[in-house]
């Protein structure tokens, strides 16, 4: 699909995004904007450089793209300037290889933070509680009336939430967890947690200067800490070398046996296998998983397995947030090409 066949810049999209707001806004500044609409979900290197061709100023990509020497110097040879990246994370992109061919790249920070920490908050409740067991067994026909032990879960309110990686998602996943179901706090960050120290505090003064029951919480001189001593573990760091199987064999021994573990980072920092034996073993042991380790496949054993929530990469996925980050990711590239400043550089 072309919008303003005459605009003097070439803009390509691998996939179509949500809303207009983010084709509008490039048409109104001279673009050509081209959306390849292939049916294939995950386009390989050879399809995004047939889309680049001759002459493209910027492209807007797709996490599911790996985004190294070859797509970057197509880019290059064809004059472009710029790469959006249609998500915060950015492990799917060889920044260094994106300098080394003079190609800037933005991500889309901010825009995802709260729909993201929502989903992490909604998978914590559901696995607690039990509702897709649940929704399984009433759809299946099998309710036959009240019973006392029936899907009986945990109450969050007094139980410890665990942060590892508090970034802006993981803070507003406490934020949550603490303010909206009165959770006591540990995280654990490489780097001091401005944001989330300051809300906790502020908001542990709050439940004293009113007489309410205080919240605990601390600050995990290691993941250890956290893992020993969480009801329910959100993981919300970057994926890099050092993040990859962070939750592995003998992380996952640490946990308490029935320990909620909820991942809407990215797959490979759970070793997936692992935690599929550890499910098997351990059927107290919740899971809430958006992110799989070889996306869009799961390992074997996983789809079985009662104690695991699985759902397919969607935490970003609200209208307001996807039309956000479309737009982010349009703003990224054009702010490169008419030469403003860029607004999100996973540099800065
Ligand atoms: C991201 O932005 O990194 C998410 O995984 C997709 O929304």
């Amino acid at each position: 699909e072309v919008w303003n066949p005459n605009g003097k810049y070439r803009v390509v999209s691998t996939k179509p995004m949500p809303g207009t707001r983010w084709i509008n806004l490039l048409v109104e500044q001279d673009c050509r904007v081209e959306v390849c609409t292939q049916k294939k979900t995950i386009l390989s290197i050879e399809d995004i450089i047939a889309l680049i061709g001759d002459k493209c100023d910027g492209v807007i990509g797709q996490l599911t793209e790996e985004w190294g020497d070859a797509l970057f110097s197509a880019l290059s040879r064809a004059g472009g300037k710029a790469f959006g990246n249609m998500a915060v994370g950015y492990n799917n992109v060889d920044v260094d290889a994106a300098t080394k061919h003079g190609v800037a790249v933005g991500n889309t920070p901010g825009v995802l933070t709260e729909t993201t920490a929502e989903l992490a908050a909604s998978l914590s409740l559901a696995a607690a509680r039990r509702i897709v067991e649940a929704d399984e067994f009433m759809r299946a026909g099998l309710y036959d009336g009240w019973l006392p032990n029936l899907f009986v879960g945990n109450l969050l309110k007094g139980q410890t939430v665990g942060v590892i990686g508090a970034g802006r998602i993981g803070s507003a996943y406490a934020r949550m967890m603490v303010e909206g179901f009165k959770m006591n706090l540990i995280y654990y960050d490489l780097y001091q947690a401005t944001r989330l120290e300051k809300f906790i505090t502020g908001y542990a003064e709050f439940l004293r200067a009113n007489g309410e029951q205080p919240v605990k919480w601390k600050r995990a001189a290691s993941m250890e800490e956290v893992l020993r001593e969480a009801d329910v573990i959100s993981l919300h760091p970057v994926l890099d070398k050092t993040t990859y199987h962070l939750i592995n064999k003998e992380s996952l021994a640490t946990m308490k046996k029935e320990a909620i573990l909820v991942n809407c980072s990215r797959g490979p920092v759970i070793d997936e296998v692992a935690l599929v034996e550890h499910l098997k073993h351990n059927p107290m042991f919740r899971v809430g998983l958006d992110v799989f380790e070889d996306e869009p496949y799961m390992k074997p054993g996983l789809a079985d397995q009662k104690n695991a929530i699985i759902v397919p990469h969607i935490a970003s996925a609200s209208k307001w947030t996807r039309e956000g980050m479309a737009t982010l990711a349009a703003l990224n590239v054009l702010g490169k090409i008419k030469g403003y400043p860029i607004w999100s550089d996973p540099n800065r």
